[in-house]
């Protein structure tokens, strides 16, 4: 006989500070959309509004904390007061339809190009080294300048950096900040030993490794307080060149760490992903998912990486997370949650408009109901 689990997904949950509705939250993602000078543009506002809801979370895309953490044109900067009033205009916008949003704050690091650099310097990263993946300039995509190390003075004024950044989230009236430390940008530089060949006290042992990320924490949790910070990370994450020679040590160690904080929660990108993608090939690398971090880290933890509604019910079910994100068929589903909730046909993400200029494949997606009034609920856009 089925066994009758009640559903989880649609349980309301308390995360950090916040009270949620249910479980879905809507995972940052980068859309390259913002205006010429970095600030946030009407269709970003209009992105945001479109897929905010009553008592759900949205993690906006990543936003550059600092100047010289520019990876990709197109990305939103958090790096200068300018930029807190576009940052309102979502928060303001996502709130008015009664959900809550964090801002992602990142650095690039080694990925980055001299043209991103304010000026026209090497990107700057935990060590100088071979690195051949991509950012992207004013000409689209390119493979990144070689990096140069950071000295001690330089990363504290980094952390200073996200601090700031920090601020100006909650000054234009954001519920907390995610510190993005996946998928191969600086933070993640700072942990993985394939990209931190330092010997200070920010390289060489697990415990060097994990003190930038642990400072950055500590400096965006005094300006937002507790519950109002979470840390992203990819334990198993090869995007980016990424790989640490052993994870389940580092980051197991991390989770103990910021287990001692008052986050908000741990978000857990699970070892199926390559970035914006699946992945698909067999990896030598033992896969560190939630299930593993789970025994280092007694708070929420959030998990992302390809789920839909049943894989999430079980992981919920499983208890080794506790809120799921959900990341491409945000993009093509505005109203994702309600969809979930009545088990409603999902429209396909379309890959082609991930990256772009414009509202095409961005704020043109509908929703169930509107789709129902035009007879398309089988059709994918
Ligand atoms: C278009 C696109 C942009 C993304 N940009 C970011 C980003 O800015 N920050 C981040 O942490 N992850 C980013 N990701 C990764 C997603 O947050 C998520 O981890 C990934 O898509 C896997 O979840 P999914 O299978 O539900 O799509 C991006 C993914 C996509 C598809």
């Amino acid at each position: 006989m089925p066994v009758d689990v009640t559903s989880k997904l649609f349980t309301p949950v308390k995360v950090g500070a916040l009270n949620l509705a249910h479980r879905v939250v809507m995972a940052p993602m980068s859309r390259m959309r913002s205006n010429e000078d970095d600030s946030v543009s009407d269709m970003m506002v209009d992105h945001y509004a479109q897929r905010a809801s009553k008592g759900a979370l949205i993690i906006m895309e990543g936003s550059v904390a600092a100047a010289n953490g520019r990876a990709y044109k197109g990305a939103p900067g958090l790096y200068d007061d300018r930029f807190i009033p576009g940052f309102s205009r979502i928060a303001h916008a996502v709130h008015t339809k009664g959900g809550l949003i964090f801002a992602q704050l990142y650095h690039g690091g080694r990925v980055s190009h001299t043209s991103l650099q304010p000026d026209g310097g090497s990107p700057v990263a935990p060590s100088a080294g071979p690195f051949f993946g991509h950012a992207a300039t004013e000409e689209g995509e390119v493979v990144a300048s070689p990096a140069r190390e950071l000295t001690i003075e330089e990363i504290r004024a980094v952390i200073e950096e996200f601090r700031k950044a920090a601020l100006r989230a909650k000054v234009a009236g954001f519920d907390g900040v995610e510190l993005h430390s996946a998928n191969g940008y600086l933070l993640d530089q700072f942990l993985e030993d394939s990209s931190n060949k330092r010997n200070d006290i920010y390289g060489g042992s697990i415990e060097n490794r994990a003190r930038f990320v642990l400072e950055v924490t500590n400096a965006a949790i005094s300006v937002f307080g507790p519950g109002r910070v979470a840390v992203r990370i990819s334990p198993s994450g090869e995007f980016n060149e990424m790989g640490d020679s052993n994870p389940e040590a580092l980051f197991g160690y991390l989770a103990q760490q910021l287990d001692k904080f008052p986050l908000a929660f741990l978000h857990i990108i699970e070892p199926r992903i390559y970035g914006n993608d699946d992945k698909v090939t067999a990896t030598a690398i033992p896969p560190v998912a939630a299930a593993i971090l789970r025994k280092h880290y007694k708070g929420t933890i959030m998990v992302a990486g390809g789920f839909l509604r049943d894989s999430a019910e079980a992981i919920l079910q499983s208890g080794d997370a506790d809120v799921v994100a959900f990341g491409r068929y945000y993009t093509s589903n505005p109203d994702l949650p309600e969809r979930l909730r009545r088990n409603l046909p999902l429209t396909k993400y379309q890959r082609q408009y991930f990256y772009g200029k414009t509202p095409l494949g961005y704020n043109d997606y509908s929703v169930h109901e509107e789709l129902v009034s035009a007879g398309e609920t089988n059709k994918t856009r």
